[in-house]
């Protein structure tokens, strides 16, 4: 496995592969590599013969007052993970590699992107977008695999990627969970130990609304049942709970059916997000 730090060595190393007749797969992050990534990255592998997995903490995508300064930066444990799960290569572009001098090009994703978490971090998604679209165009993979634990992410990117014809397939990999039910992420570990303790009830808030939902409940009731179940653990202060549309994120109040439901809650200085899928 090679590590690479500039968009032309990925190409070449890209073209030989695709030169022998293999397949590229690519997996996104980050970094601060957890089991969660790793399921991508082995599903990646499982399903593709040349691996790339980029790490890069994009500036982009964090607004003023997040943690892009304290996000963490573990390159060589996360390099090792790699190699030991079958990585061709890691792309660990710095910023000024990825963004030349004077960049002003967005890609920007109407609609989709404006409730949910982009309502609470404006620009976020742009600068989601915008960075995924770049590393689409430098690695220029056959699928790329994202987790569905970012699911308007993923529901984001999918559409970009078929609103822009890039020529890539899209795939959305299941949540990895602690055995108690928090979602793997690697801003778990900004937590304190009592706040580690209150974090699962997040989990188990949504799964009382997708119980609900599964009975018939609407939308409405179901984001209820969900903030009535927040408030039992008054560590976690709720940003928003919504009951949406699996496809267009529509908010559904009135509807019963298939849904996702999503929340995001403050625990102290971090920030969880957490979602769970209703089937019809
Ligand atoms: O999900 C992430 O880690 C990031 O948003 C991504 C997709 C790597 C883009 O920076």
């Amino acid at each position: 496995m090679r590590v690479v730090h500039t968009k032309s060595e990925v190409r070449a190393a890209v073209a030989a592969a695709r030169a022998e007749g293999k397949t590229i797969g690519f997996v996104p992050t980050m970094g601060a590599l957890h089991a969660g990534h790793m399921s991508l990255v082995e599903a990646a592998v499982a399903g593709s013969d040349f691996v790339v997995v980029s790490i890069f903490v994009n500036p982009m995508q964090f607004g003023p007052g997040e943690d892009l300064e304290k996000y963490p930066r573990t390159l060589d444990e996360d390099a090792a993970q790699c190699e030991a799960a079958g990585v061709a290569l890691v792309f660990a572009p710095s910023v000024s590699e990825m963004y030349a001098d004077g960049a002003c090009t967005t890609v920007h994703v109407a609609g989709l992107t404006e409730g949910l978490c982009g309502q609470f971090r404006p620009g976020h998604f742009d600068g989601v977008t915008t960075v995924v679209c770049k590393l689409f165009n430098i690695v220029a993979p056959d699928r790329a695999w994202f987790g569905e634990k970012d699911y308007q992410q993923l529901v984001v990117i999918r559409r970009m990627a078929r609103d822009l014809d890039l020529p890539v397939e899209v795939i959305g990999g299941p949540t990895v969970r602690e055995a108690d039910g928090l979602a793997l992420s690697s801003r778990n570990q900004y937590l304190s130990a009592t706040e580690r303790a209150a974090a699962p009830a997040l989990q188990a808030a949504l799964q009382e609304g997708a119980r609900a939902a599964r009975e018939g409940a609407t939308g409405a009731e179901v984001e209820r049942t969900v903030a009535e179940a927040l408030a039992r653990e008054p560590m976690l202060r709720p940003q928003y709970i919504r009951a949406v549309h699996p496809e267009t994120l529509q908010r559904l109040l009135g509807e019963s059916g298939p849904m996702v439901i999503a929340a995001a809650a403050h625990l102290g200085e971090t920030r969880l997000i957490d979602n769970i899928k209703v089937e019809g």
